[in-house]
């Protein structure tokens, strides 16, 4: 029966991580995977979110199926924290929102949803993009396509060549777009080549759909969420609101990973629309893992709707994002000591929990072989996983490999 499965080739990332797991050398240094670890190289439980899993707990509730959209409350905070409580969108009950497995899930019910409901449209990533971005939307049965995104040259964004191309590409293209803290380069669109780019997919009539990981990890958890804000806002080429989707997690941001938190909004023209739309991707979900999980989306209700707790996790969140803003200056200070002909500005210009170095995948290998440290093949270096014990030997390492 299964004689012709073929063998997995491993995840780029994933398997890159069980590898580092298996690594036997102490000074071992893991900056693959996309998880924050503390100065003390430990996944934290922040405070914030441990007090709520204990009123959770408490509470002692029952624990039944949720609807298959997931829990009210979860809902409800999860669109207050991306359009902001209070938002037209919302008022208007244009936004339809469902609780889902991860971002990841989020993403995946919305591609099963474009597959269904806007057959013949194909997806554009950007070049690059998250490794499984690309064969997510694949395995939905959509074609995927690229558009210019990084400047390998400059490490900066290639705006115009990214504009141009989307100028080209046909009406009802999906869009995939990070919405702060790209992953993997760490470059993103400044807020005026938001306000230059939605009018531009607005009159193409294309679909953009975010996908927001790391809301509170580039500048503030309002700010980040700049373009969700800004798309809900627009109108589109005919005069009514414009469409669009946005996947968020909770996985980096509350440091709850294994809890699988995340959600899915599809922006509508009308509240007819988004009672339609809610439909449908429940009915995606049921077909799929029928409903969502119980535990952890309670936690992040309890951290976002309880203001003692969200002051806290404000707090937590932000030392979060500053140990990461200190940790690139090392990093850079330590490069440019050694190399300073060369110019390393772009580990302080991106942002987020990662940089593309720009070292090739042979130069990835030696640092992997050699000195112990750990990125992704394409060069992207986790920078939540650098502490203050081991961002100089990362530094010395790469000018190691870059030097032969
Ligand atoms: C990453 O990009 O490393 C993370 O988002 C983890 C993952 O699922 O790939």
């Amino acid at each position: 029966m299964f004689e012709h499965v073929e063998p997995f080739a491993g995840d780029p990332i994933l398997s890159l991580n069980e590898d580092f797991q298996k690594d036997s050398r102490p000074h071992r240094i893991n900056l693959s995977i996309g998880i924050y670890f503390d100065d003390a190289g430990r996944i934290p439980v922040l405070d914030s979110v441990r007090r709520a899993e204990a009123k959770v707990v408490a509470r002692n509730a029952p624990k039944p199926y949720l609807p298959i959209e997931g829990a009210a409350n979860f809902r409800e905070q999860v669109q207050a924290l991306l359009f902001g409580a209070g938002h037209e969108a919302l008022a208007g009950k244009r936004v339809a929102t469902i609780q889902s497995v991860g971002s990841s899930g989020g993403l995946k019910v919305g591609a099963d949803f474009i597959a269904r409901w806007l057959p013949g449209s194909e997806v554009w990533v950007s070049d690059p993009s998250w490794e499984n971005h690309r064969s997510m939307f694949e395995g939905a049965g959509l074609a995927v396509h690229s558009y210019p995104y990084y400047d390998p040259a400059t490490g900066a964004l290639s705006f115009e060549a990214m504009c141009d191309a989307l100028r080209r590409i046909p009406a009802k293209s999906v869009v995939l777009i990070h919405a702060c803290c790209h992953n993997p380069t760490g470059v993103d669109l400044s807020t005026a080549q938001w306000d230059a780019l939605i009018p531009l997919l607005a009159e193409r009539e294309l679909l953009p759909y975010l996908d927001l990981a790391y809301q509170g990890f580039g500048t503030g958890l309002a700010e980040d969420a700049y373009a969700v804000r800004a798309l809900a806002a627009a109108r589109g080429k005919d005069g009514r609101p414009m469409s669009f989707a946005v996947a968020n997690s909770f996985s980096k941001s509350m440091s709850l990973y294994g809890e699988r938190c995340g959600a899915l909004s599809v922006v509508c023209a009308d509240a007819g629309e988004a009672v339609n739309v809610l439909g449908q991707l429940k009915f995606t979900v049921r077909r799929n893992y029928s409903s969502p999980p119980i535990h952890g989306g309670q936690i992040v209700a309890a951290v976002l709707g309880e203001p003692e707790l969200r002051t806290a996790w404000e707090a937590e969140l932000a030392a979060m994002r500053e140990r990461i803003k200190a940790m690139r200056k090392v990093l850079h200070a330590t490069l440019t000591a050694k190399m300073p002909a060369r110019d390393f500005g772009y580990f302080l210009s991106q942002q987020g929990m990662f940089s593309y170095t720009g070292l090739d995948p042979r130069q990835v290998d030696r640092l992997r072989e050699e000195f112990a440290v750990y990125l992704v093949r394409s060069g992207r270096l986790c920078v939540a996983g650098l502490n203050s014990g081991n961002v100089e030997a990362t530094g010395l390492a790469m000018a190691a490999v870059l030097d032969g």
